[in-house]
């Protein structure tokens, strides 16, 4: 071959080499993602993103997160972690109600006897171990005895709600406080160690609705139950003075003489012990 046949054919040879490392090199760019990290998921790119984990039913890949933000490779906990269900229904708008305080009473605090009578209201609260296992015998055996007086007269009373320990009170207090915020809560539930139903003194009847008030029962032990030692705990005019609104369905074993003498003097309890009823915390 003459040389000049040599130098053209190895021009071709070059040439043909160096197209191929063009297109070797063009390849290469196209299988490589934005950011320049290779892809390793499957091709059709629905499961798994870069971070190659296996995702959930359902879950959105990286490049698919809503969140505006680059796909970096990165793994993202919130992406990576399934979402947990759904417990509540509450609207996106709804504010978090604020955790009621949980200022228990100390143990220290001693329970409150005035003129002998345990007094348990915003102001004086009993200790959390103060429990009594239900209600007195004496409160309970007044309650039959007004309730046979009351059978007498066609009525029927029944006990809805009786003791109640520190613990139950304090789940209660903690629900309506969800529901209805903690401002509300405190005109109708007492704060753990704040409730009477914890001295095992008080009684809800019946309906523990204001429509009580209404009913033959509500109005018969409106007017009788202090002759079985009983008071009307939470009066309609003196709500601004219990602390609490009106409850025709409570009622609160004093005794005999003391329930007379409330229920004749017309006052409530607070005034007629001369003390308040409010928090301090
Ligand atoms: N409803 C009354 C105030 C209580 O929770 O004891
Ligand atoms: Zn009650």
């Amino acid at each position: 071959m003459s040389t000049s046949a040599k130098r053209v054919l190895l021009a071709i040879i070059l040439v043909f080499v160096l197209a191929n490392a063009f297109f070797a090199a063009y390849y290469i760019t196209l299988k490589q993602s934005p950011d320049g990290k290779p892809s390793v998921g499957p091709e059709n790119g629905t499961t798994a993103s870069v971070t190659g984990q296996a995702a959930y039913p359902g879950q959105p890949t990286q490049s698919q997160q809503p969140n505006g933000q680059e796909q970096t490779g990165i793994p993202d906990p919130a992406a990576t972690e399934p979402a947990p269900p759904s417990t509540t229904a509450l609207p996106e708008t709804t504010v978090p109600a604020p955790t009621a305080p949980q200022v228990p009473p100390e143990e220290t605090v001693s329970p409150t006897y005035i003129g002998g009578i345990l007094v348990v209201n915003k102001s004086y609260p009993l200790p959390r171990s103060y429990d009594p296992g239900g209600l007195t015998d004496e409160c309970e055996s007044a309650f039959y005895e007004m309730q046979a007086a009351a059978e007498e007269e066609g009525l029927d009373l029944y006990i809805a709600s009786g003791f109640r320990s520190y613990d139950l009170q304090a789940s209660l207090y903690q629900r309506y406080c969800n529901r209805d915020g903690q401002a509300a809560a405190d005109t109708y539930s007492a704060r753990p160690g704040h409730s009477e139903h914890q001295s095992g003194l008080a009684i809800d009847l019946n309906t523990i609705t204001s429509d009580f008030a209404y009913t033959a029962e509500g109005q018969w032990v409106a007017e009788h139950c202090w002759e079985y030692g009983f008071i009307l705990r939470y009066p309609a005019d003196k709500v601004d003075i219990t602390g609490y609104m009106y409850e025709p369905w409570h009622i609160r074993y004093l005794g005999r003489s003391a329930a007379s003498a409330v229920y004749h003097s017309g006052l409530c309890l607070e005034e007629y012990l001369g003390i308040d009823s409010v928090y301090n915390y």
